[in-house]
This record gives structure tokens, C-alpha cells and sequence, in this order.
């Protein structure tokens, strides 16, 4: 039965693990440390499988998504979409009103959920994110909670 629930910092290695193995541009272990001791993250579990990991931090009524990643193995069968949603519903109990992000441009996958669940594109942050040789340009998005 799978369910959305709170991580915390005895789940750093399987953070760490799934977004290893299904990341192209892991967090790594500071962030990651850092995420789950001070902001709020969230995992979607199936039976006693973590298979999604997510994080948000909350400035007054604004909610930040930093990271969401869904295990290779469990792509394409709506978890992000699940965890995401949820995620926010979490963040709406303590205030949360709007959700802002950040994605790279070349990211086809995330910013197509994005939209789906309401996300608009505000505006392009250029050479925000080191790639390889050189930089790839954010696109910043936003959405009123609840979603829609
Ligand atoms: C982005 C990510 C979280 C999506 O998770 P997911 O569980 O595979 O996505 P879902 O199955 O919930 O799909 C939700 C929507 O995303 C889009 N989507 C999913 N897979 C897609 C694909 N291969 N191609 C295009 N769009 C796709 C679809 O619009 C889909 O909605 P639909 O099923 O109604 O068509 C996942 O691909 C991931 O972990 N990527 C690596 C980490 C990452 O890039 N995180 C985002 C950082 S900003």
C-alpha cells in the first residue's frame, strides 16, 4: 500500500542512494543533510519500499520546492505527481500559499508536471545551474495553493 509520509535523519542513506541512481544532477550528501534536519521532506514509501524523495522549505506563506526525485525503477506511473501534491497539502497545514521552483530548461519531464498540476513559467534565470562545461539557464515557476 503506498504512502506519503515525513523523512527524517535516519533515512540519509536511501535519500542519498535513490538519488544516486536516479539523478542526473544529485544533491549530494550536504544538502541533503542539511534539508532533512532543517526543512521539510516528505518520501513516498510502496509496501516498506522508499521509492520517491522530496523537500520544501517555508518562508512565511511562500513554499519552496528544492528537490524532488522519483526512483528510476518507478517512473511514469504518477508518484512524482502523487508526492508533489501531497507535498504541498502538507505545506498548506503550515501556511503555505504559493509554491515557487526552479528547473533546468532541458528538464522535458519535471516542467511537463509542473504544468500539470498548475505550475506556470514566470521567467528564465540564465546560467543558473553548472552543466558539465559551462551553464544551463532555470526556468521559474509558480502556482497558488491549494493546486488546482
Ligand atoms: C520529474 C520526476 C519527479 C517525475 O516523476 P514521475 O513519477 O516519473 O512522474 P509521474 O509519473 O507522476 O508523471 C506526471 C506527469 O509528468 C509527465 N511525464 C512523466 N514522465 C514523462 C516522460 N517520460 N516524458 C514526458 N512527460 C512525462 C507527464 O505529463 C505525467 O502526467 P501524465 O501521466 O498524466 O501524462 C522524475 O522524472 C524524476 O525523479 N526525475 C529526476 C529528478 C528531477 O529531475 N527532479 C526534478 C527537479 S526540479
Amino acid at each position: 500500500m503506498p504512502r506519503v509520509a515525513m523523512l527524517g535523519i535516519q533515512h540519509l542513506e536511501q535519500c542519498l542512494l535513490i538519488e544516486t541512481r536516479s539523478d542526473p544532477h544529485p544533491w549530494g550528501r550536504t544538502n541533503w543533510l542539511r534539508s532533512l534536519r532543517d526543512d521539510h521532506c516528505l518520501g513516498y514509501w510502496r509496501d516498506t519500499d522508499l521509492v520517491a524523495i522530496s523537500a520544501y522549505s517555508l518562508v512565511l506563506d511562500e513554499v519552496s520546492l528544492l528537490n524532488i526525485v522519483v526512483d528510476n525503477s518507478s517512473r511514469g506511473n504518477g508518484v512524482g505527481r502523487q508526492l508533489l501534491t501531497e507535498g504541498l497539502e502538507w505545506m498548506q497545514q503550515f501556511g503555505g500559499q504559493r509554491c515557487l521552483l526552479e528547473v533546468r530548461l532541458s528538464n522535458i519531464v519535471a516542467r511537463t508536471l509542473y504544468k500539470k498540476l498548475g505550475f506556470a513559467e514566470d521567467g528564465i534565470r540564465k546560467k543558473y545551474y553548472p552543466l558539465g562545461e559551462g551553464h544551463e539557464d532555470a526556468v521559474l515557476m509558480s502556482a497558488d495553493l491549494p493546486l488546482i
